[in-house]
């Protein structure tokens, strides 16, 4: 999963742009988008569009963020969702795995009554958004098989440490944003599930989105999640590997394949040992499912 673009959910001509922007995945939006008042009307407009859209294929994974477990809403969110099966919850201020179990068991209950398989529908947590998140990151792992990637956010946890900025003057995140972006890679690893990044709000800067996108590549995450269409694009460009890194794992792949129960390997007059071929096996498993497969996992 390349690109994840944010929608509100009360804007049905942003849902059906979105359709059509080329991201693999939407996440349709009852939380920070939407004032207080508008929740009902927009848990009826993400209904409305998941009934119509799940159905439609070749089409993006359909995620919807819910509102967070201490605000009081998630169950009136997630009664409305539910019946109209997204492919996941995308769950904001996650705290650990306590927070992705009582995410599940909500889920359990509601699918049992929709008629749907039990774990259906995956969870992405939002790791870093809260101080206790951040110390909670590593108790991810195992938490629920609904688990299906770890992503992190900024915007909320600057709020709740009482800093005035995220980012420096060139638009690099500041240290306590750096530690949430790491905790996040970390424990995704840790609980073998792909590391998404965070949102590049500067959706006119494309130069500054690129160079994020390449940084957040380099340092192992899958993919990027998206405030604007015009980011899509770009994301999904760098998040795919090149054919020449392809080429390169597949020979990796294949000089290990040709000698089993060896630790290591030479191509070309260069050293590959094992943590050469998980890298290459993640870069192969990196790539996108063809458009129009059932495989609709965020
Ligand atoms: N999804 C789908 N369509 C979008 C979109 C999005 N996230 N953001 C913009 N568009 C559409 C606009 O509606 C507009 O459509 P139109 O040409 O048919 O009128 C077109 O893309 C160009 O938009 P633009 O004028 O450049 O931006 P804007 O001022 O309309 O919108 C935002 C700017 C930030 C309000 C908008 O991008 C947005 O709503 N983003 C998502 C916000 C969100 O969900 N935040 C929560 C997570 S951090
Ligand atoms: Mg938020």
């Amino acid at each position: 999963m390349r690109s994840l673009l944010f929608v509100p959910a009360d804007s049905a001509a942003k849902l059906d742009k979105a359709m059509a922007s080329g991201a693999d995945a939407l996440i349709v939006d009852l939380e920070d988008s939407i004032v207080f008042d508008r929740k009902a009307s927009a848990r009826q407009s993400a209904a409305a569009f998941l009934k119509q859209a799940v159905a439609i294929s070749p089409r993006p994974s359909i995620l919807v963020r819910v509102n967070g477990l201490a605000t009081g809403l998630t169950d009136s969110d997630l009664d409305a969702v539910v019946p109209e099966r997204p492919d996941a919850i995308m769950l904001p201020k996650a705290e650990g795995g306590a927070s992705v179990a009582h995410a599940d068991a909500k889920l359990a209950v509601r699918e049992a009554l929709s008629n749907l398989p039990d774990g259906h529908i995956k969870l992405l947590p939002i790791a870093t958004e809260t101080a206790a998140g951040l110390f909670l990151a590593g108790t991810f792992t195992g938490a629920s098989p609904r688990l299906s990637g770890l992503t992190w956010g900024a915007e909320d946890l600057s709020s709740e440490l009482g800093a005035s900025a995220s980012r420096d003057s060139h638009g690099a995140f500041l240290d306590p944003y750096r530690l949430a972006r790491v905790l996040c890679l970390a424990a995704a690893a840790a609980a073998q599930v792909p590391a998404i990044d965070t949102v590049y709000v500067d959706f006119r800067d494309q130069n500054g989105l690129r160079r994020e996108c390449e940084e957040a590549v380099r340092d192992g995450f899958s993919g990027k999640m998206a405030i604007h269409p015009a980011q899509v694009p770009i994301i999904n460009e760098v998040f795919t590997p090149s054919r020449q890194a392809i080429a390169q794992a597949r020979a990796v792949i294949d000089a290990f394949a040709k000698e089993p129960g060896t630790g290591v390997v030479a191509i070309g007059g260069v050293m590959y040992d094992r943590p050469h071929l998980t890298r290459a096996e993640r870069l192969m498993a990196r790539l996108a499912p063809p458009r129009g497969s059932t495989d609709h996992s965020p």
